[in-house]
C-alpha cells in the first residue's frame, strides 16, 4: 500500500518538476530548484535496488522527488533509511511533513550541508549529491574527513554533464584518486562511483 502512495506522490511531484522554481537561503545564494529528470529517478531506484544500502544520504532535498525515487528502491522500510539535507527551511518542513504522511523512513535535516554533516552519526552506504554543483567536492571531502563515508560507499551525483564546468573539480578528484567511476548519459549526466 505504501509503495502505491509513493508512486502516486512521485507522479504529482513530476508535474511540479516541469515548472522549476527559484530558491534562496536569504544570504545571496540563488539557484534553480530543478528536480531530477525521470530517467535519473528510474536509475536511482535501480541502483538502490541492486546495492541494497542500509543508510542513504542525499544533499539537496527540495520537494523530495529524488528522495522518493531513492526509497522506492528500498527492500525493507524498517531496516533502511534516508537522511536528506536542505538549507531552505520552508521546503525542509514541507518535505518532512510529506514523508511523515507517507510513513516512510526519511529524515529531512535543515541547514547548509557542511554544517549539518557533523551532527550526523551514521556511516552511509550510498550518497546522492544534488545541491550546489560547485560544492560537490568540498562536501565529499567533508564527508570523508568526518568518516560518514568510506571504502565501499556508492557515490551518485546529478548534473555532471549539463553543468560540467561547475562539477569539474569534483570529476577531477575521481581521476586524481584513481577511483573507478562512470558517467551515465542521462539528460543531465549522472556520476556513479564506488569509493
Ligand atoms: C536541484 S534542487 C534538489 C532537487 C532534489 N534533489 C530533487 O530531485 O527532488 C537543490 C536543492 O538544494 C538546496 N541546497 C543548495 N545548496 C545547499 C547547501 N549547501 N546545503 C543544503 N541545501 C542546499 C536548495 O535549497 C535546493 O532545494
Amino acid at each position: 500500500m505504501r509503495r502505491d502512495q509513493i508512486k502516486s506522490e512521485i507522479e504529482s511531484l513530476e508535474t511540479l518538476s516541469k515548472q522549476g522554481e527559484s530558491y534562496s537561503d536569504g544570504k545571496d545564494r540563488f539557484g534553480w530548484r530543478n528536480p531530477i529528470r525521470k530517467d535519473t529517478g528510474t536509475l536511482l531506484k535501480s541502483l538502490v535496488i541492486t546495492r541494497n544500502p542500509e543508510h542513504v544520504l542525499e544533499i539537496g532535498t527540495a520537494h523530495g522527488l529524488s528522495a522518493l525515487y531513492l526509497i522506492e528502491g528500498f527492500h525493507d522500510f524498517s531496516n533502511q533509511d534516508l537522511d536528506t539535507i536542505d538549507f531552505d527551511q520552508g521546503v525542509s518542513d514541507s518535505t518532512q511533513a510529506r514523508m511523515d504522511r507517507l510513513g516512510v523512513p526519511v529524515n529531512v535535516h535543515f541547514g547548509d550541508a557542511i554544517e549539518v554533516f557533523p551532527k550526523l552519526n551514521k556511516r552511509y552506504d550510498l550518497v546522492f549529491f544534488d545541491a550546489q554543483k560547485n560544492q560537490y567536492l568540498p562536501q565529499l571531502n567533508s564527508l570523508i574527513d568526518l568518516k560518514l563515508i568510506g571504502a565501499g560507499t556508492v557515490i551518485l551525483a546529478d548534473n555532471v554533464l549539463d553543468r560540467k564546468s561547475e562539477c569539474q573539480p569534483f570529476l577531477d578528484w575521481f581521476h586524481e584518486n584513481e577511483i573507478n567511476h562512470h558517467i551515465i548519459e542521462t539528460e543531465c549526466g549522472l556520476l556513479v562511483a564506488r569509493l
